[in-house]
């Protein structure tokens, strides 16, 4: 082949790219990377078709641009209840405000992201949809709302937006067939393999004492063919199996106990818990089950649902099953992301996760975490697991070893910072780190307490300050001791320092967000809008990260 052209090559010339290049912009707003990862397929797609692409993140968004991109794909995620991700919430703010600018002239397409477990379903790609229109921009291409097993119709999304957005003259329907994994891009950072890989559990202990109310289980996994290349601020995924006994009482209600292949897809390969309207809907279709489609009619299942799984909807309405019947009705079982609470050049081929078991009850019936229940009960040393290194760009250390950082991290929110403080370690930073910690009880709930002390020994940790909610009458949270130590904070930001977030995103990150606004205010006389605008700069700079869920 080297030494001319292969034949095929002229036989399937693709027809000649249009003469000038069309514009197009596309615009992401993403949480945890899977928009991200989105808009880069569209741009190499988008490129392969003649079009010149530039991928823009709703972070760094300027809205006095929007009206001058003529063809626009945006693709959104929406997050918690009905949110938009954190970094871009402001951009997001600017679009749905009075301020936000015509789009005449504007064709558009919108692809949102959601999960069917929450309730606000696509909120926000909704919510664009319509803002673009509203805003006088003409919409090219139907919106499509995807749920977690999103790759596949994402792919048919795209290719259909490009068609609809390509100018008249190029060659429409003459859509060359890309594999948008192996379509590199040089400009793209070397990409991990994302197939998932068995792992072997080599550690499995409960950081909370047992008298805790919590449960916080500390997974070391070991990558028999050596580690894949995860950095620090990294989740891992876990291919998590459902709760055997649930499996058990879903083929009772169905009536399908003896069908054993249907009982390993139950356990592996189905989402058994999820209960969404859709789910209520497909179901009252696939059985034809008469009381079923009347209460989808009612209006009622949005309230119903609230706190309930598909077990409660099997047994409201009796109904004989078949196997295809529950694939229809479930969606593939989501793997679970974790942030990675390891540095490889402290741990080798290891990988190590901090997971805290999900129990609660809901409507009488006891419930669970499908992934941290499984890991905590059913998990135990030796076992395997299937797992896949999630990258995150956005929760990334300073670039500069000597930079300061100040790390918050309640709860779970601590694994990154276990990572980033190995990581510093092992590398000699010389850069001071600073760790705000908080959890329920001192006695019970101090995660990796003595490996802190270590960290303060050998100096990879600067300094911790502890805040233990329920170890008094009233509560005090990280963000108390944020106030408490507001000139230091401020004096460490003002020197460079990156301030990073993770646990909460509902109450937690943005009460940490608020604090620090306030100690700007407090300790430099600044006004809450010049203090706000201070730190949104210093989001912009990536100088405030967040990991938040
Ligand atoms: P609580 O459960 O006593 O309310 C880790 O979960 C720690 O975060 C716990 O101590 C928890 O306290 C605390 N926490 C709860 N809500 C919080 C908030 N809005 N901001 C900061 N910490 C919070």
């Amino acid at each position: 082949a080297a030494a001319g052209q292969p034949a095929a090559a002229t036989a399937a010339a693709p027809a000649a790219p249009p003469k000038a290049a069309e514009p197009l912009t596309i615009l992401f707003a993403s949480e945890s990377g899977n928009s991200e990862k989105l808009a880069s397929d569209v741009s190499k797609l988008a490129r392969k078709q003649g079009f010149k692409p530039k991928v823009v993140d709703f972070a760094e968004l300027d809205l006095a641009t929007l009206p001058k991109v003529g063809k626009l794909v945006a693709i959104a995620a929406t997050w918690g209840e009905g949110e938009p991700p954190a970094r871009a919430v402001r951009a997001y703010g600017e679009l749905m405000g009075d301020g936000a600018p015509r789009l005449d002239g504007v064709e558009f397409g919108v692809l949102a992201l959601g999960d069917t477990s929450y309730a606000e379903f696509c909120a926000i790609g909704k919510a664009l949809d319509a803002r673009f229109e509203a805003l006088g921009a003409k919409r090219a291409y139907d919106r499509a709302d995807l749920d977690l097993d999103f790759e596949k119709p994402a792919a048919d999304w795209i290719k259909g937006a490009l068609k609809a957005l390509a100018p008249a003259e190029a060659p429409a329907g003459n859509v060359v067939a890309v594999d948008f994994r192996a379509a590199g891009g040089e400009d793209e950072e070397a990409e991990l393999s994302r197939e998932p890989v068995v792992v072997e559990v080599i550690d499995h202990v409960n950081l909370n004492s047992s008298r805790s109310d919590k449960e916080t289980i500390h997974l070391a996994l070991e990558f028999e063919d050596g580690a894949p290349a995860y950095e620090p601020g990294d989740s891992l995924e876990i291919f998590p199996e459902n709760d055997p006994q649930l499996v058990e009482e879903i083929l009772k209600a169905t009536g399908l106990s003896g069908d054993e292949a249907l009982r390993k897809a139950l356990l592996a390969e189905r989402d058994i818990t999820t209960l969404s309207p859709t789910t209520v809907e497909r179901f009252a279709k696939a059985t034809g089950h008469a009381d079923a489609q009347a209460f989808v009619d009612s209006g009622e299942v949005k309230a119903w649902i609230e706190g309930r799984h598909l077990i409660d909807l099997l047994e409201r309405f009796p109904a004989t099953l078949t196997a295809d019947h529950l694939t229809t009705v479930t969606r593939p079982l989501p793997p679970r992301a974790y942030s990675i609470a390891s540095s490889r050049k402290e741990v080798g081929d290891e990988v190590h996760l901090t997971i805290a078991a999900v129990r609660y009850e809901t409507h009488g019936r006891a419930r669970s975490g499908v992934a941290s229940v499984h890991v905590a009960d059913r998990i135990k040393n030796g076992a395997k697991l299937r797992v896949r290194v999630k990258p995150n760009k956005h929760f990334r250390l300073p670039s500069d070893p000597a930079t300061d950082i100040i790390m918050v991290g309640p709860g779970t929110g601590v694994a990154p910072f276990r990572a980033f403080v190995q990581e510093r370690r092992a590398t000699e930073a010389p850069g001071r780190s600073w760790l705000f910690f908080g959890d329920r009880h001192f006695t019970h709930d101090f995660l990796y307490q003595l490996e802190w002390q270590d960290a303060l020994e050998d100096g990879s940790l600067t300094q911790i300050d502890v805040a233990f909610s329920r170890d008094q009458p009233e509560k005090i949270y990280v963000q108390d001791r944020i106030d408490a130590h507001a000139a230091e904070v401020v004096a460490w930001l003002d020197g460079g320092a990156h301030f990073y977030v993770c646990g909460d995103a509902k109450n937690m990150a943005k009460d940490v967000h608020a604090a620090v606004v306030r100690a700007f205010q407090t300790v430099k006389g600044l006004s809450a809008s010049d203090a706000e605008a201070h730190v949104a700069s210093l989001e912009r700079a990536k100088r405030y990260q967040q990991d938040v869920y």
